[in-house]
């Protein structure tokens, strides 16, 4: 497919003090196709969000590249490229409609038209009817759903995730990881999603990067082959069981605890 995301080679160094480098990625090739979900996983501090963030454009890597579509995505965060953190990154003062729209708005979409693609989204995320409510006013799962509606709003060719669901707690988890893949099947973006959750990486993804103890490099790329469309009962599959002890052993076998 042409918007193929090729990931190679790539090496992420901090400056930290006395003017040395810090190596957090080592040396990380990856390739995604397009409308591929791809999961990042590894021990804490191996240089994940890291990655995410040089894809992202937020960091720039030190050697390396990275293309979309043959194209470099070295340099300033486009709107191309969406993001999704940890916690919703929504702004307090305005509607949840209007923190989706605002991607549009920046860019100089017609206010209507904004609104109305807007209101697409919030009802691709299921919150219809919560669309005048301020962040304030929302549960955590229903902030991270207008999070998700704010990065698809722009149809990113690129949609990034960085622990997405950490801060929720284990239902509301379990029902926005079942969001997610009905999200995806419905308009499958090309999205690279990190977890520490393997179950979550298992149900989620095509197929699962496993990454090294830090400086990251790829350890092992395990391709999920679970029938799509998924529901909630490939959970009870024992293919699935089987992944995720597979996964969870090269995760362990790093030496350190996620
Ligand atoms: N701004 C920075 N300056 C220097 N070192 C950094 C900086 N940000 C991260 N690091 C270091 O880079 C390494 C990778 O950090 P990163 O945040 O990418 O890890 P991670 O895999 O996302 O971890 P976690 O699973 O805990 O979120 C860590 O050793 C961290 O201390
Ligand atoms: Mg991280």
């Amino acid at each position: 497919m042409s918007n193929t995301l090729q990931i190679r080679n790539v090496q992420v160094e901090y400056p930290v003090a006395d003017a040395k480098l810090f190596k957090a990625v080592e040396d990380v090739s990856l390739d995604i196709a397009e409308g591929e979900f791809v999961c990042l996983v590894g021990t804490s501090g191996c240089g994940k969000s890291t990655l995410l963030n040089v894809l992202a454009g937020l960091l720039q890597h030190t050697s390396g590249s990275i293309t979309l579509g043959g194209e470099s995505l070295k340099g300033q965060p486009s709107n191309r490229r969406a993001m999704v953190f940890q916690s919703a990154a929504l702004l307090p003062w305005r509607r949840a409609i209007d923190n989706v729209s605002y991607g549009l708005e920046v860019q100089g979409v017609d206010r209507k038209v904004a609104r109305a693609r807007a209101q697409e989204m919030i009802n691709l995320v299921g919150l219809s009817g919560h669309e005048q409510k301020f962040p304030g006013q929302l549960s955590g799962g229903m902030q991270q759903r207008v999070n998700l509606a704010r990065a698809l709003v722009t149809n990113p060719d690129l949609l990034l995730l960085d622990e997405p669901f950490a801060a929720l707690d284990a239902q509301t988890r379990r029902l926005m990881q079942e969001e997610l893949v009905r999200i995806w099947q419905e308009r499958p973006h090309t999205s690279v999603l990190v977890t520490h959750q393997i179950s979550e990486a298992v149900f989620l993804a095509d197929k699962v990067a496993v990454l090294t103890r830090g400086p990251a490099r790829v350890k092992e790329i395990v391709e999920i082959d679970l029938p799509r469309p998924r529901d909630p009962s490939v959970f009870r599959d024992p293919k699935f069981r089987a992944y995720e002890e597979r996964i969870w052993d090269l995760v362990v076998a790093e030496g350190v605890a996620i």
